[in-house]
């Protein structure tokens, strides 16, 4: 069994995005700028969008972190969408979700210029992402097949079983593996919570991507012999000996899944730093890659 260590495939992401980004600003390129909108008081996101604009820091990059309280009127976020939209400085604009009821996650989406769309969540990035044609990829899966890049993960013709559907990781995983592209050319299943015979299903998996937010969720009597194990999961779960209160949980037990895998992510330091080493590269591009 060997880890798929996200930790350090990030840093070299960040370590060859640091280079070129003083390359380009010794040429006289314009410093990548990303703007990170965090709406209320969510502890995990909160920590979340902190790491962003730490990480923006370590590569050379500006970033601008606009929060803003969680009663705050839908058209108001809009407007400072809008205004970052304008703004030529800005590269890429990321709201960090989930979002505040009142507020339309699609509303707030659609208002991003699809140009510095970054988190690839824009329907016509989807779409895009879709048809295989040039787009910003959705950070967790773009960190996920990067990392199983870096490791030369076999993905053709492997049955991946993705388990999970939501618009920021399960639904954009499953598309981008099932593309004629390295990694992809896989046959995918797409699990859910309706989803029968779930253990069954993923008993026949090469690859298992698990996104559902359950922690422990996947056991080792569900994991066939050499699959390669993704675990996207990040649940905070209370933890009196730890200082914080509270320990981080994937959704793969771990323990006894990771004796039958040939690859496998850990949490933390998995797929948590790729998700912004992609971040970071989805800015650099917008950057690079403007059109005029
Ligand atoms: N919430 C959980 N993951 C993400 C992400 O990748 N981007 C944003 N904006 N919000 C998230």
């Amino acid at each position: 069994m060997q880890l798929l260590d996200g930790k350090l495939v990030s840093k070299s992401v960040k370590d060859s995005l640091a280079a070129s980004v003083e390359n380009h600003l010794r040429g006289g390129g314009k410093t990548p700028h990303l703007a990170a909108i965090l709406v209320g008081d969510n502890g995990a996101s909160q920590t979340y969008v902190a790491s962003k604009v730490k990480a923006c820091e370590e590569v050379g990059f500006r970033s601008t972190l606009l929060q803003l309280p969680g009663d705050l009127p839908e058209a108001v976020l809009l407007h400072r969408i809008e205004a970052f939209n304008q703004d030529p400085e800005v590269d890429g604009i990321l709201v960090q979700l989930p979002l505040p009821a009142h507020i339309s996650e699609h509303k707030v989406i659609e208002t991003i210029r699809v140009e510095k769309d970054v988190d690839g969540f824009h329907p016509e990035s989807m779409g895009r992402m879709a048809l295989g044609l040039p787009s910003f990829l959705p950070a967790t899966p773009y960190g996920i097949l990067l990392l199983m890049e870096h490791y030369q993960i076999q993905t053709k013709g492997r049955h991946a079983v993705v388990i999970g559907r939501s618009h920021i990781v399960g639904r954009p995983m499953s598309i981008l593996l099932s593309r004629n592209d390295y990694p992809g050319n896989c046959s995918v299943t797409l699990c859910h919570s309706h989803t029968l015979h779930l253990p069954a299903i993923c008993l026949q998996a090469d690859i298992i991507i698990a996104a559902l937010g359950q922690p422990g969720f996947l056991r080792s009597d569900m994991v066939k012999e050499g699959a390669v194990v993704v675990d996207v999961g990040i649940t905070r779960v209370p933890d009196a000996n730890r200082k914080a209160g509270f320990a981080i949980r994937g959704d793969v037990d771990f323990e006894s899944v990771a004796p039958r895998c040939s690859y496998i992510t850990p949490v933390p330091g998995g797929v948590g730093p790729m998700t912004i080493a992609a971040l970071l590269k989805n800015t650099w591009y917008s950057c690079t890659h403007k059109k005029t």
